[in-house]
């Protein structure tokens, strides 16, 4: 084949391959009682190879490294103890943390399949599993996460992606399937500001397939978010459960997100540079707000619903306003670069006719400004009226 005027290919080899990957995820009650014989379907194989390399969140384990020392001691889990603990927040979500898991796998003498087992929010999940996928290209083993922060146990847990942030949020990473658990036995400790940031996912859920997880979000998100998702009723059990099997229908048809057109990318498309000046799940639920808004302007959503939604966000104690939407340049640079990451168009996600149903947009600059002059309006009303 002639593919210059001197130039010619005179043998070329193609490959394809293709691999099969399997996740999980799981909602336990009583993960830490759970007994040898059942561990295997959580933590793996522990007869052939008790060893794992374990990292857990300094937080977490401050409130629960004991049990969950014991709980390691009673599977027979060999690991390097204390385990690697990390910080959580944002500001963790480095390379040089990820850097610092992968020398410390080195210095465990972790295998290409050997176990890893990590305690976390969505911060150390991300950061693992840079790790993780990175060193020796990928651990093989297999890795449990445990997630012990509402939003990571119904958003990061399950989904493929991982990343460190760069100069931009979430800028480098990898895809790093994990199997994931978690208990509601864990949120207890949380805080109210990280059930509330879960909860912002929790919605986006909603909002993205499922029209009676919003209804029950509406009914009982508050009272469940106050209880931290301690009480076993079955309103408790959906608000956790319904997400994670819209999640992960979602992500099983689309694991690589090579279809960009994602319904998930709802309260994602400004989001990322509302952060680090706001935590993740109130940028997502700002980000929602904005969507709401234009989405009732465009006529695909009845001003009932958009005002049901707002009001929804607002009852689950994340803020329905933040000086970063008055930022126009900052809002402009989240869509170029949300088209950069989605193949050249926005697909911005938007409800459609109804609560749980998406329709996709490109969007222009009044859109937006028109969206945040319409959710600032909303809040000064119900402002000047309390
Ligand atoms: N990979 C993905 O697909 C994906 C999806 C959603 C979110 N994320 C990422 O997740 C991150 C946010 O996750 P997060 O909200 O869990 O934050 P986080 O991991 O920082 O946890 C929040 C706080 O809770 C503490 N903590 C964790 N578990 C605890 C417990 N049981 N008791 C007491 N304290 C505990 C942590 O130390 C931290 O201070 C963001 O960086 C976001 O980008 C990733």
């Amino acid at each position: 084949m002639k593919i210059g005027r001197k130039s010619m290919i005179t043998r070329q080899w193609a490959g394809t391959a293709t691999k099969t990957v399997t996740w999980r995820t799981s909602v336990v009650q009583g993960l830490l009682d759970i007994t040898p014989g059942d561990a295997e379907e959580i933590f793996g194989d522990l007869r052939a190879d008790r060893r794992r390399f374990v990292v857990a969140d300094a937080e977490l384990w401050a409130c629960h490294g004991d049990q969950i020392a014991l709980f390691l001691k009673r599977l027979g889990i060999e690991y390097g103890e204390p385990p690697l603990l990390l910080p959580g927040g944002e500001s963790a979500k480095t390379r040089e943390n990820a850097d610092r898991v992968i020398a410390e796998m080195d210095d465990f003498g972790l295998g290409r399949f050997g176990g890893v087992i990590g305690w976390g929010g969505g911060v150390l999940h991300d950061v693992l599993g840079v790790a993780a996928g990175e060193y020796r290209r990928g651990i093989r083993g297999g890795i449990t996460f445990v997630a012990t922060t509402v939003l990571c146990a119904v958003d990061a847990a399950f989904a493929l992606k991982c990343a460190v942030n760069g100069n931009w949020k979430n800028r480098v990473g990898l895809y790093s399937p994990m199997n994931s658990v978690c208990d509601p036995v864990f949120f207890r400790t949380l805080n109210d500001v990280d059930i509330r940031d879960g909860f912002a996912e929790i919605v986006k859920w909603a909002l993205a397939g499922d029209g009676h997880l919003f209804d029950l979000i509406e009914e009982h998100g508050a009272r469940v978010a106050n209880e931290k998702f301690q009480r076993g009723d079955s309103a408790t059990r959906s608000l956790l459960t319904r997400p994670i099997a819209v999640g992960m229908a979602e992500l099983t048809s689309n694991p690589w997100e090579d279809e960009t057109a994602r319904p998930s990318y709802l309260g994602h498309n400004w989001s990322p540079v509302f952060e680090p000046s706001e935590r993740h799940g109130q940028a997502v639920a700002l980000d929602m707000l904005i969507s709401a808004m234009i989405a009732w302007r465009k006529g695909f959503l009845s001003r009932a619903d958009r005002d049901r939604i707002v009001r929804t966000i607002g009852t689950l104690g994340l803020k329905l306003w933040s000086p970063v939407l008055e930022d126009r340049e900052l809002m402009r640079r989240a869509l170029w670069d949300a088209a950069l990451h989605r193949g050249g168009r926005q697909y911005v996600p938007l409800p459609y006719q109804e609560i749980g149903k998406v329709t996709f947009c490109e969007l222009t600059e009044t859109d937006v400004q028109r969206g945040c002059e319409d959710l600032y309006g909303y809040v000064a009303a119900e402002f000047s009226q309390s």
